[in-house]
């Protein structure tokens, strides 16, 4: 088990070494509809993704959508950490897209972390909980613990922002993201971190998460002739090229699809 010593340095090299060899090469897919394109086929392993958007844009319905279609389509185990939902609200809310967590948590592909009763002093009747009293250390631990209880390659935290209030100073944020994310790397987890945006055309409050991340998927939505359009965006992706437009997608009942070209076509209609 990786062990973090009162400096929050990562003291098995093992690992490190291990995670290091995996981190090249191999793409992970998230098999959402229409995404993977954006991003050359998909994010590399072993890398950490910010997901950010203002309220409501979807980033827990593509969280988990990238941990099940993992499980379901690419045999790859994961891990959502859910500090905003209980995992059963999130159990019933995404039957609605045909995703029945509860059947892969019973065969141990999928662990659903409930860090928001932590989160609030609420005891839980969940299996996997992160421990009270909440702090990062213990949130670290605990993840690690889970990844290898699954061998889990996938992981999702729902969000970030429960995190940031327990951080003494942005300073003290800044170190536990990148404690976070180098600690996701060495267990070979390609990780999706979810943030949320100000709403003010900022990805980020401190910009923080953006620098400590290999790569940035934004999620927004605009207003366009009384109808809200919601877009996506990866603005940021290291090692390796990437779509530099803005593309829109829908919420249906299989989930998110994004539709390539649509803003383009939508421009063009106007012009013509
Ligand atoms: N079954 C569904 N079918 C279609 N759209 C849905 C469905 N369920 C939710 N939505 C849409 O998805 C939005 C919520 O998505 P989601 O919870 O992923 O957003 P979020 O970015 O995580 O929000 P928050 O910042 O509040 O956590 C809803 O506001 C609604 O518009
Ligand atoms: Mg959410």
């Amino acid at each position: 088990m990786i062990k973090v010593d009162r400096e929050f340095e990562i003291v098995n090299q093992d690992k490190i070494n291990q995670g290091k060899k995996q981190a090249y090469s191999h793409r992970v897919a998230s098999g959402i509809h229409g995404f993977d394109a954006l991003i050359n086929g998909g994010m590399l392993r072993g890398r950490t993704y910010l997901l950010a958007g203002p309220p409501g844009t979807g980033k827990t319905i593509f969280g988990i959508q990238y941990i099940y279609n993992g499980a379901k389509i690419y045999g790859e185990n994961g891990i959502y950490v859910t500090f905003e939902e209980t995992p059963d609200q999130l159990r019933r809310d995404m039957l609605h897209f045909g995703w029945d967590l509860g059947k892969l948590e019973n065969t141990r592909q999928l662990i659903l972390v409930d860090a928001s009763s932590a989160r609030i002093g609420l005891s839980s009747q969940e299996n996997y909980i992160v421990h009270r009293p909440f702090t990062l250390d213990s949130l670290l631990s605990d993840i690690d613990k889970n990844i290898e209880t699954i061998d889990a390659r996938r992981i999702v935290i729902d969000c970030l922002d429960a995190a940031e209030l327990h951080a003494k100073s942005s300073e003290e944020y800044r170190r536990y993201v990148f404690r976070l994310s180098a600690i996701l790397k060495t267990l070979e987890c390609t990780s999706l971190l979810i943030s949320e945006s100000p709403g003010d055309g900022r990805i980020s409050r401190y910009g923080v998460e953006e620098y400590v991340t290999d790569g940035i998927i934004y999620l927004s939505s605009t207003l366009e002739e009384n109808r809200r359009i919601r877009k996506v965006e990866v603005v940021k992706a290291r090692g390796t090229s990437h779509s530099q437009t803005v593309e829109e997608f829908e919420i249906t009942s299989n989930g998110i699809e994004v539709q390539m070209y649509r803003t383009r076509d939508r421009a063009l209609k106007r012009l013509s």
